[in-house]
């Protein structure tokens, strides 16, 4: 009889079942927040005294570490540190440090609303962290505050822009969740005042991440509608994708006035190219924003599992993968497929 084969042995970089590669990891490091916008975490559903995780339930920072190596040594090459609000967790740029150390590793982004970043936004850039991604929903300062569950101010979050560009983070990304009859009348005052930096506006259309949110179809703004208005004030041409795992559409202002992008997960899902792996703060691995259930890595890691079988448990969920929620949501939902993970517990 043959010798079975090692439970250890992985053949690295694993592809899922539509062939596409492990390449990017997104590990929320905290699940609280600061803010409690109605698109992803709203107040009427997350009265104060919610139960988030406690210190012991989430991976500490060697845990994550060590994870997210093993994730490197299986062909990840970008991280990027989302939450709930990731600067709520203490002592962060210990972690970007620790992270930027490992070999494979290229890229470090954070997604963040900003509120503590003009005290973070130095100490983060001297650990190694190498982009933010910002979170504006809008100028106006009714709306603004409206949308972050009336916790945040826009002025804070200017605030923040101005902190980031003073510590070298050059170009932000910043992103724009787009809702019907909320805050879709103030997005060409969004493209007027980012026109002309170097940060790129991205407009997303609001989706139904979660379960709490109470989706409704009717708020998604489609970005053809959105580009159709913005193009009719300042002309646009699309430009191609960096890597056709990008999840933004590109487009420049033809006067050189930059570019904006629109992530278009309703009208012109992406599942196709979608290299994304997620941790979540209590170190589930999730293989779709979409998705019911995570693989609880924090037991194999408290069980006492060695890097190789890490490696070779990550890799066979990942080629056991069939996630294309965005491509079937449409039968998903009339199958009455109602368990998903909430945004806030996994990030952007
Ligand atoms: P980089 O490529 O690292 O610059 O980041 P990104 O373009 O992936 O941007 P970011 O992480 O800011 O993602 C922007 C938004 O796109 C997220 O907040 C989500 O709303 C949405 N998004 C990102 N990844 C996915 C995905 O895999 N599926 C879906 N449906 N939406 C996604
Ligand atoms: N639809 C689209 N994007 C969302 N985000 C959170 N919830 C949603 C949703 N329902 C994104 C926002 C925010 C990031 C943290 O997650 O872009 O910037
Ligand atoms: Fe917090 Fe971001 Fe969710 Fe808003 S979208 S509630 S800032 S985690
Ligand atoms: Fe990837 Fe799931 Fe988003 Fe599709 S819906 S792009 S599979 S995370």
């Amino acid at each position: 009889m043959a010798a079975p084969i090692p439970l250890t042995l992985v053949e690295a970089p694993p592809a899922d079942r539509w062939q596409r590669r492990l390449t990017d990891l997104r590990i929320s490091v905290v699940d609280r927040c600061n803010f409690r916008c109605p698109y992803c975490l709203p107040e009427d559903q997350y009265p104060e005294h919610h139960a988030f995780l406690d210190k012991q339930a989430r991976l500490s920072f060697e845990e994550i570490e060590r994870l997210a190596r093993v994730f490197a040594g299986l062909g990840v090459r970008k991280l990027r540190l989302t939450g709930g609000e990731p600067l709520l967790r203490r002592d962060l740029p210990l972690l970007v440090s620790w992270l930027a150390q490992i070999p494979g590793i290229d890229d470090i982004a954070l997604t963040t609303n900003g509120t503590l970043l003009p005290r973070l936004a130095a100490p983060l850039r001297q650990a190694g962290l190498g982009r933010i991604t910002l979170s504006v929903d809008s100028l106006d300062p009714v709306i603004y505050r409206q949308l972050s569950g009336h916790r945040g101010e826009v002025a804070e979050v200017l605030a923040a822009i101005a902190a980031a560009e003073e510590n070298g983070f050059g170009a932000l990304k910043i992103n724009s969740v787009v809702m019907r009859d909320i805050n879709d009348a103030g997005v060409l005052d969004l493209v007027a005042h980012f026109r002309g930096t170097p940060h790129v506006l991205r407009f997303i259309e609001y989706m139904d991440v979660g379960t709490l949110n109470g989706w409704q179809r009717d708020r998604v703004v489609p970005t053809a509608e959105l580009l159709a208005r913005i193009t009719a004030r300042w002309p646009l041409e699309p430009v191609a994708r960096l890597t056709r795992h990008d999840v933004a559409e590109r487009y420049r202002f033809i006067d050189g006035g930059g570019e904006i992008g629109f992530i278009s997960s309703v009208s012109a899902p992406f599942c196709g190219d979608c290299t994304r792996a997620r941790l979540s703060a209590d170190g589930k691995l999730y293989t779709c924003l979409f998705a019911s259930e995570g693989y609880d890595l924090r037991a194999l890691l408290r069980g006492g599992a060695d890097d190789a079988s890490l490696a070779a448990a990550i890799a066979q969920r990942w080629q056991a993968r069939d996630d294309r929620y965005s491509e079937r949501r449409a039968e998903l939902r009339a199958s009455g497929n109602d368990s998903r993970v909430e945004m806030f517990a996994i990030g952007g």
